[in-house]
């Protein structure tokens, strides 16, 4: 199926983000919020990325008037009359999305296909909503979505095989990298990525190191930038969302540090209120201590050890989970996370890495983890057959890749 003319309901920064996506790539998007003020907020972003091209000399002033007029922004449902695929990304409310999958299945041609860039909330059941439910699709971008590479395509369990093959033709289109994911809570790079977040945020709040510092060993591992300045770009109550839907669907493994909920309470919720972990507003400075002081004297826990691995081995453990649930195949999880997260290239993604470190290696060091940090590292299954097989990783030339 070709895709003429696309759609996007909400026109926040992911869905700016989307919408600028696919006019940069030739087609008509229209754009649609509930008021024209956050219409046109969305569009002024829209037109920011294209300046910014042309202020770097990579499109000229009357290629981005080209590409803006390709963006009709809007606030009727009517708009969508024509289009083939529309990309909802409005609030982590099932019952709104409910209500927005309705309403744009009464004016969408019948064969159109409605996708959801939801972060963790079910496709299925986002899906039961609707009559034409094998037309409904994940298709997940990641934030800021005009930069990020990776696509996620998550079918729900009424999706026809036809709409996942043209979601993957259309992301490729986008000039995007489409990876085929099974449908589970936070698909597959919330999955791995929320675990190292929260990592992070259990080691400041148990005075591990401050927030900077952890920032910078991070961004000396590798990654283009660390998990508190990740955490407030994507914004403390969109993350506090995802952790609690990854906790209900796999326990306590995925129990959210004490600070995410105390930042959400304090309004603390990053760049786009001016503070998060990290003051972007002078006026709104305010000391991160006593936050951290009650959960200390709250949970007891202090003192504990920072390290990068302490962070990085949440990733690798929750890979290894998920390939023993088939979430996706080893080479497509180490893709999603350097298209999606920017895990560094060289590294090669969290199981390559877990080869080069040594599967054995790794699962001891989860398993000292699980002692004195917490059951939250008790390993993966698939590593201790791993072990026990001796797929090793490099050295033993086989592992979660052969070599
Ligand atoms: N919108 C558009 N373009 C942007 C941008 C934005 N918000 N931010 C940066 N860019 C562009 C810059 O203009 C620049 O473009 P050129 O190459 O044309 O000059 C390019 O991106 C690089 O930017 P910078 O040089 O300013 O900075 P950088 O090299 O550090 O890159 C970054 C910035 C792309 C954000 C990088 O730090 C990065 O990849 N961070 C990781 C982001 C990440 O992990 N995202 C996934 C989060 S999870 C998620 O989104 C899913 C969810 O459901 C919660």
């Amino acid at each position: 199926m070709f895709i003429y003319k696309a759609g996007v309901i909400g026109a926040g920064a992911m869905g700016s983000g989307i919408a600028q996506v696919i006019s940069f790539s030739g087609l008509p998007v229209v754009l649609k919020d509930t008021d024209m003020d956050r219409v046109n907020k969305g569009i002024d972003m829209i037109r920011k990325v294209y300046q910014g091209r042309v202020d770097k000399g990579k499109m000229s002033a009357s290629e981005m008037d080209q590409k803006m007029k390709l963006v009709i922004g809007t606030t009727s449902y009517d708009d969508f009359k024509d289009c083939d695929l529309v990309i909802e990304a409005v609030f982590e409310s099932m019952k709104v999305k409910h209500q927005v999958f309705q309403d744009l299945e009464k004016v969408l041609p019948e064969t159109a296909i409605m996708a959801s860039n939801t972060s963790a909330l079910s496709i299925s059941q986002i899906a039961s909503a609707v009559k034409r439910s094998e037309k409904v699709i994940g298709m997940h971008f990641f934030n800021p979505a005009p930069v990020m590479k990776l696509v996620e395509v998550i079918p729900g369990l009424q999706t026809s095989p036809e709409t996942v093959d043209d979601v993957v033709a259309f992301a490729e289109s986008l000039r995007k990298m489409p990876v085929r994911v099974k449908e589970c809570a936070g698909f597959l790079v919330n999955r791995l990525l929320l675990p190292y977040l929260n990592e992070a945020a259990y080691a400041l709040q148990e005075g591990s190191a401050p927030a900077e510092d952890m920032d910078k060993a991070m961004r000396a591992f590798g990654m283009p930038m660390g998990p508190f300045a990740l955490l407030d770009m994507l914004g403390l109550d969109v993350c506090a969302e995802v952790s609690m839907i990854l906790y209900d669907s796999f326990g306590p493994r995925m129990k959210a540090a004490e600070i995410l909920g105390e930042m959400h309470k304090a309004n603390r919720l990053g760049t786009k209120n001016g503070i998060g972990f990290y003051v972007y507003d002078e006026s709104k400075k305010a000391d991160l201590k006593p936050i951290v002081d009650a959960i200390q004297a709250k949970t007891g826990v202090k003192g504990t050890a920072f390290s990068p691995e302490r962070l990085v081995f949440q990733m690798i453990n929750e890979a290894a989970y998920c390939l023993e649930e088939n979430v996706a195949s080893p080479s497509d999880i180490d893709l999603a996370m350097l298209a999606g997260t920017g895990f560094p290239q060289d590294k090669g993604g969290p199981l390559h890495l877990a080869d080069g470190i040594g599967v054995d290696v790794v699962l001891e060091k989860l398993k000292e983890f699980s002692k004195t940090l917490g059951p939250r590292f008790w390993p993966a299954p698939i590593l201790k057959r791993m072990v026990a097989a001796n797929y090793l990783g490099q050295k033993t030339k086989k592992g979660f890749f052969n070599y």
